[in-house]
């Protein structure tokens, strides 16, 4: 019985993908909360939607790292339409088994990989298009599924 539950440990241990720093000036990660302009977590409300990733806290022109070993994967057009240039960039990643996709960031190249902790580029300037918000990264797993249990 005990053996069961040392494996069982182990396997979710193993199972657990955990995001390190993602922006310099936010150690832990912390993420927007709420502001003026909505909330930051999986499934708040946006104006004709959900909000299909998570908020991590970043302030315009911070830096943004790899949260683990991650291969670069092009560029992210966050607005099809062509609207808010200023912030209109991001970065997809795999790595840990994961693909995600960070967005207002400009990355600081495209393809390649980063281990963990180095640079992926610069977090946008936010407060231009937004005025008021918590700057931040949205994390976004390319199947849309909820990303909260990585932080
Ligand atoms: C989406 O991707 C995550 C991470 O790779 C995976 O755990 C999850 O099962 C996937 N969900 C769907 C609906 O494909």
């Amino acid at each position: 019985m005990r053996r069961v539950v040392v494996l069982l440990a182990l396997l979710s241990v193993c199972d657990g993908v955990t995001f390190s720093q993602l922006c310099s000036g936010n150690p832990n990660n912390q993420r927007r909360t709420s502001d003026m302009w909505g909330q930051g977590n999986y499934g708040a409300s946006r104006q004709d939607r959900l909000h299909q990733g998570l908020d991590i806290v970043c302030n315009d022109g911070a830096t943004v790292y790899a949260p683990f070993d991650v291969k670069l994967k092009g560029q992210v057009i966050v607005y099809p339409n062509g609207l808010k240039m200023a912030i209109n960039k991001g970065i997809k990643l795999e790595g840990e088994g994961l693909c995600f996709k960070l967005f207002y960031v400009e990355p600081d190249k495209l393809w390649g990989t980063l281990r963990r902790g180095e640079r992926i580029g610069t977090m946008l300037p936010m407060q231009s298009v937004y005025p008021g918000i918590t700057s931040h990264v949205h994390v976004q797993m390319c199947n849309k599924s909820d990303p909260t249990r990585y932080f």
